[in-house]
């Protein structure tokens, strides 16, 4: 209870005792290093760029031009490094005996403890499999795999060999998976027989198949890795075990030398347009950025037990479940299953057996557990946690009270992380130490981090406002493009507001200087954390046969924080009907996968459009919302009517 009754005084909860005396920063070195890593961003970089070892030392630290037609972002640009040597090859003096990978698998009864030592061996294996399928540095390698440690092997074999990375979330269809191994334009894809989730089987090599046998001649190599052991169909000469390819390679694989700005992985991620875009980090600044964070906001000292409950398919598992814990020295712990197998303890289960101290996860997580009330998470100890972390997604109040009274028994403060796949790493936060916190809000700005509130003209708001969040100045994380499109990334990230980057989301700044993220303020949707781009689903609806036309909104949903509504035409003489609105689900599902399924279809003669055509998605949110006294001005429409038959026909919230 300590420190509560500030709390109710305040609505703030302050740094606990122990917390300020442990912690690498307190309030006024947080006050200090941020006004230093701003003011003097290349002295500050210069130092805090020491926290990885680098082959040839950097001497110039920054060299980036916001410019929107001549983007150019480059971090320690002169000094050459190598990603798996700094999370594996360096620790082994120190610590080689100690645990880097605790993989809890599906199966509660099953786990697997690998050394940074055994770390060394499986990656230099796998990077020794990777070369011997003719992958060479800047090659990229496609890696689609469900939460087994041979992801991250897979992950620093690449690095290791400087082939570039391209992970596919194993939720992604065939389909998905093909678009995005065509984008990377990777011959090699690296995959498992099934996956294992919550007692079921996910077929990954299937979908490989599919994928690779769209895309004529692309694919040359499949490396499979046996998660099951299930007859999975093999094509000869183009598909391979990976056990029998490792049996004929050498153990010894030495770093390759890299370059700070040679690519390190693309990561494709959803806009408010087109086709998903690949994100593109490089080595050094990443790897800086990433460790770094790891270390500030999860307060990261030897002998901590991490875990970060995301997906190696999503950049949350990139850089901290893999590469920002690994660089540290972390023990960082892989999850293969889900939070309610075998039982709706099983986060609690994991945390008491393995005595895990930092817990990070998405508020849709907290939402759905908060469901099943506090005996599933009471009947659990929970002693060894200290810190818990919220990412993906606005995390409401309610859900942060839970999370703080019930999972950590008032003790543990939470940092609530603001990021996204393109920053590389974590931009807004508090830091455990040093910052009270603000249930809801993603609090005070990392080092070296400028959020500034713009309205729609690009006019700097003061004080306490709120309107657009943009960065005013690059870090060292940040993505340098769009890959093979450049044109692309000026476009969506420097042309809104010239000379910044634009995020893309909502802010608000309250008296204090805090920062609460509102959500997107463009067509992009977050769905259980997943992000998601209206206009993805709208393709992929269009595609039916029986469709002429779709457009796609989120509306509020209690677990999923959004929930994908779509509103549909269908082709004349075609009959809207239950059968069909499923038949569009699973069109959607197997086009895109999963997490991109329509909650609800509203089957819409017609939609509300501008008299030039443009559909008016202002008015599709709000009816979705259930908020018609918010429509605003409709006499723009080429047939106000339309509104009339939209509302009368909404359909309910699940
Ligand atoms: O809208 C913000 C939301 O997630 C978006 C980024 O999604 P993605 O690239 O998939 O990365 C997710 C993991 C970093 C952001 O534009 N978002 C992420 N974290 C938060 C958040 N919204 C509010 N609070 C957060 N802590």
């Amino acid at each position: 209870m300590r420190g509560n009754a500030d709390h109710e005084t305040t609505g703030l909860y302050p740094v606990p005792a122990d917390w300020a005396a442990r912690a690498h920063v307190d309030e006024g070195a947080y006050n200090i290093m941020y006004e230093t890593s701003v003011t003097a961003p290349e002295a500050f970089w210069l130092h805090h760029g020491q926290c990885i070892d680098w082959f040839k030392p950097f001497t110039k630290v920054k060299n980036t031009s916001f410019a929107p037609d001549n983007v150019s972002i480059r971090w320690f640009e002169d000094g050459t490094t190598n990603v798996s040597y700094n999370c594996i090859d360096r620790h082994l003096a120190t610590r080689g005996d100690q645990v880097a990978i605790i993989w809890e698998s599906d199966d509660p009864g099953h786990d697997i403890k690998i050394t940074y030592r055994q770390l060394h061996t499986h990656v230099t294996k796998w990077a020794n499999v990777l070369k011997s399928q003719g992958v060479a540095r800047g090659d990229r390698v496609t890696i689609y795999l469900p939460m087994i440690p041979e992801a991250a092997y897979a992950m620093l074999a690449c690095t290791r060999i400087g082939a570039v990375h391209s992970v596919v979330f194993g939720g992604f269809s065939s389909d998905a998976l093909a678009d995005r191994i065509a984008g990377a334009a990777s011959s090699v894809v690296v995959t498992v027989d099934e996956g294992l989730r919550g007692g079921r089987k996910v077929p990954l090599k299937a979908n490989v198949d599919v994928a690779a046998n769209k895309l004529a001649g692309v694919v040359t190599s499949v490396i499979v890795v046996k998660r099951t052991g299930g007859d999975v169909a093999m094509t000869v000469g183009r598909d391979r075990y990976y056990d029998e390819l490792a049996a004929s390679v050498p153990d010894d694989c030495p770093p390759e030398e890299m370059g700070a700005e040679d690519p390190l992985f693309i990561l494709y991620t959803s806009g408010s347009t087109g086709k998903p875009k690949g994100v593109l980090h490089t080595t050094g600044g990443y790897l800086v950025y990433a460790a770094m964070t790891h270390q500030y906001v999860f307060d990261y000292h030897d002998g901590d037990i991490y875990w970060c409950t995301a997906d190696v398919g999503w950049v949350t598992g990139h850089s901290y479940i893999v590469y920002g814990p690994l660089a540290n020295g972390a023990t960082t712990l892989m999850f293969e299953g889900i939070p309610t197998y075998p039982t709706i303890s099983r986060f609690w289960d994991v945390v008491d057996k393995h005595k895990v101290n930092t817990f990070y996860t998405a508020p849709t997580a907290i939402r759905s557990l908060m469901g099943a009330g506090e005996e599933p998470v009471k009947r659990t100890k929970r002693k060894s946690l200290r810190l818990l972390g919220s990412v993906g997604e606005p995390i409401n109040p309610e859900a942060w009270e839970w999370y703080h009274r019930v999972v950590g028994d008032r003790r543990c403060p939470i940092v609530d992380t603001w990021w996204q796949t393109e920053t590389g790493g974590i931009l807004i936060t508090p830091l455990p130490g040093a910052t009270k916190l603000k249930p809801g809000s993603a609090t005070r700005p990392f080092f070296g981090v400028r959020p500034e509130i713009v309205d729609a003209e690009g006019k700097v708001l003061e004080g306490a406002t709120e309107g657009n969040l943009v960065i005013a100045e690059s870090w060292p994380g940040q993505m340098r493009t769009v890959y093979g499109d450049h044109k692309r990334f000026e476009e969506t990230y420097f042309a809104t507001y010239p000379n910044k980057y634009f995020t893309g989301d909502g802010c608000r700044r309250d008296a204090d200087g805090y920062y609460w993220i509102t959500g997107r303020v463009d067509d992009v949707i977050n769905v259980s954390g997943h992000r998601m781009g209206t206009a993805e689903v709208e393709s992929a609806l269009v595609a039916h046969p029986s469709v002429s036309e779709a457009a796609v909104v989120g509306y509020p949903h209690d677990i999923k924080g959004q929930g994908i509504y779509a509103y549909v035409t269908l082709m004349t003489g075609e009959k809207s009907s239950d059968a069909l609105s499923k038949e569009l689900v699973a069109h959607v599902r197997k086009e895109i996968g999963p997490i991109a399924s329509p909650d609800l279809i509203q089957f819409a003669p017609g939609l509300p459009k501008t008299r030039s055509g443009k559909i008016m998605r202002r008015i599709l949110r709000k009816i979705a919302e259930d908020e018609y006294g918010g429509l605003g001005d409709t006499s723009t429409l080429a047939d106000p009517a339309v509104i009339d038959d939209l509302i009368a026909n909404r359909q309910n919230k699940r």
